[in-house]
């Protein structure tokens, strides 16, 4: 089964309004007409509305990069799944490893965001991955497999295979400059979509997209691409300046 690649932009904690319009107008203009790749962009929360104004009309889809599971309410400097989708929202980011690890987030919080994201018709891009350490005390695996059931608890198979994409990104891998080899990563890949198979479905796990994440950049994107179960990536750094993160999307044109 074809899977459409899908390369997201995470731009973290970056980007004024300023900054965020003249880097999409940028984006918008230098990936006209690629259409064999869907592609995303994740600006900070104040940048959305400005850079959902500026994407209509153009394929590129919008993604916050977190959210909060209640509709509203009193709960300080958190954003609802309502407001994502009001501004114009396609996707959302949970369970970033920044997050995870920076943020008190945990696979019960992380499940929550992802219930309540598909509440309101957001699609997830749910983020999992060991730490440097976990990987050297050879538990990969089983971080992988624990945040996979963990996370995505309680979901059925339908809303699995069309609403959630899985991002693995190792932890020691992001904003390091040190990526995994395709090897590496596709080991990981071939890993989950047998757990997926397992939890749901042959038909699940052949159509679900799992992105690559972690020090992405022009220079390894084909490699990653050329392995089977690699079908995306989640990138950070790479995605705050337009060439380099077109030339990641063009990846069949390097
Ligand atoms: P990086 O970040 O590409 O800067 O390593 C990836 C991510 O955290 O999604």
């Amino acid at each position: 089964m074809e899977r459409r690649p899908f390369i997201a932009g995470n731009w973290k904690m970056n980007k004024t309004v300023g900054e965020a319009l003249d880097l999409v107008r940028s984006l918008k203009a230098t990936l006209q007409g690629v259409e064999d790749v869907e592609v995303a962009v994740a600006p900070p929360f104040t940048a959305l509305y400005p850079v959902a104004q500026e994407l209509k009309g153009s394929s590129i889809f919008l993604a916050g990069q977190n959210l909060f599971w209640e509709e509203k309410g009193a709960f300080t400097g958190e954003i609802s799944p309502v407001m994502l989708k009001e501004v114009g929202c396609q996707y959302v980011i949970i369970g970033h490893s920044e997050r995870r690890q920076y943020f008190g987030e945990t696979d019960e919080s992380v499940n929550r965001r992802v219930h309540a994201a598909l509440h309101y018709g957001l699609k997830v891009i749910f983020c999992i991955g060991e730490t440097l350490q976990e990987r050297e005390g050879g538990v990969t695996f089983s971080v992988v497999e624990r945040q996979l059931e963990k996370g995505l608890a309680g979901l059925d198979a339908p809303k699995v295979e069309t609403m959630i994409v899985v991002a693995y990104e190792p932890v020691w891998a992001i904003g390091t400059g040190k990526t995994a080899t395709p090897e590496q990563a596709e080991e990981v890949h071939q890993f989950i979509r047998r757990k997926l198979e397992k939890l749901y479905s042959k038909g699940v796990a052949n159509s679900l997209r799992i992105q690559y994440g972690g020090s992405v950049t022009p220079e390894n994107i084909y490699g990653l691409m050329a392995q089977p179960d690699i079908d995306g990536a989640l990138v950070g750094g790479a995605s705050l300046k337009v060439e380099s993160f077109s030339r990641i999307v063009r990846f069949r044109e390097i």
